[in-house]
């Protein structure tokens, strides 16, 4: 660990010691998940040596841990992406301190961009895979020969069957999809999105890809869904934060049934084991 996690986590535990199991990031708009947690305690990031204060607009930057659907979770409202810094390792010390309390399963949200058509904005897209199209890595001068991730299967297969089956249970169509990285914070030009579904990409947006890296790194189990806020550059008149804002709210409904859902099923689990 790179110094902070373990103190992060003497902290969060101050505040409210269990056993924490799962981690989630929530992305641009999605914050109001945060609301459903249970007994929460919130510690702003400005308490927490090493996290990094969003500058995003729509982001709260605010650890809640608490309970939802049965889970101990620690939800990290708020993200730092590469576009306010310029370094992609920022989110290290938060995900080195989910690892730190505890977590073995980490959710990570985001909005993003389709590049298809039928997959309109408002509706979710389970992650299969990522392009890391920034050629950033939050991995570069990490000096132990854990660095060499191996990214096979880095968006795990058992918890993305769970998250399908629960989108079956509650009529959500769920779309499925390929990722891709660009680093922001402006959006693609209509070239670059014709390149990227060259290249086999589903969805495009600026975040996830580097937590993925890192959470794979620290043995955390990863799954990630997008909320769909827009169809990408060219394939729609305009693009704005504002708009990507307003539609994750539309979208945040259906994700929190699939999130929760996915929960249900972990603490089944437990309760099985
Ligand atoms: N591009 C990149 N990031 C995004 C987009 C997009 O179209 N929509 C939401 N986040």
């Amino acid at each position: 660990m790179s110094g902070y996690g373990q103190q992060c986590a003497a902290i969060v535990r101050a505040a409210r010691d269990a056993p924490y199991r799962v981690g989630i990031v929530l992305g641009s708009g999605l914050g109001t998940l945060a609301d459903a947690v249970e007994g929460a305690v919130r510690i702003s990031y400005n308490e927490l040596p090493g996290f990094p204060v969003s500058t995003v607009s729509s982001h709260a930057s605010e650890v809640v841990a608490g309970r939802l659907a049965g889970c101990e979770v620690v939800v990290l409202a708020g993200r730092a992406h590469y576009y306010e810094s310029g370094d992609p390792t920022r989110m290290r010390t938060p995900l080195e301190t989910l690892k730190a309390l505890g977590c073995e399963t980490l959710i990570l949200t985001n909005a993003a961009g389709s590049l298809d058509i039928d997959v309109a904005p408002g509706s979710p897209m389970l992650i299969t895979d990522h392009i890391n199209f920034s050629g950033f890595n939050p991995l570069i001068g990490e000096e132990s020969d854990a660095r060499f991730v191996d990214m096979n299967g880095a968006y795990d297969k058992d918890l993305r069957a769970r998250v399908k089956a629960v989108a079956v249970e509650n009529d959500i169509p769920l779309a499925e999809g390929v990722y891709a990285w660009f680093s922001g914070p402006s959006f693609e030009t209509p070239a670059e999105i014709r390149m990227a579904r060259t290249l086999g990409a589903d969805a495009v947006g600026m975040s996830t890809v580097p937590e993925v890296i890192l959470a794979r790194f620290l043995g955390l189990r990863v799954v990630a869904i997008s909320t769909i806020t827009n169809l990408a550059a060219g394939m729609q008149a305009t693009l704005s934060h504002a708009e990507t804002k307003r539609m994750g709210l539309e979208g945040v409904g259906k994700l929190t049934t699939l999130v929760t859902g996915l929960l249900k099923t972990l603490d089944k689990d437990e309760a099985d084991a």
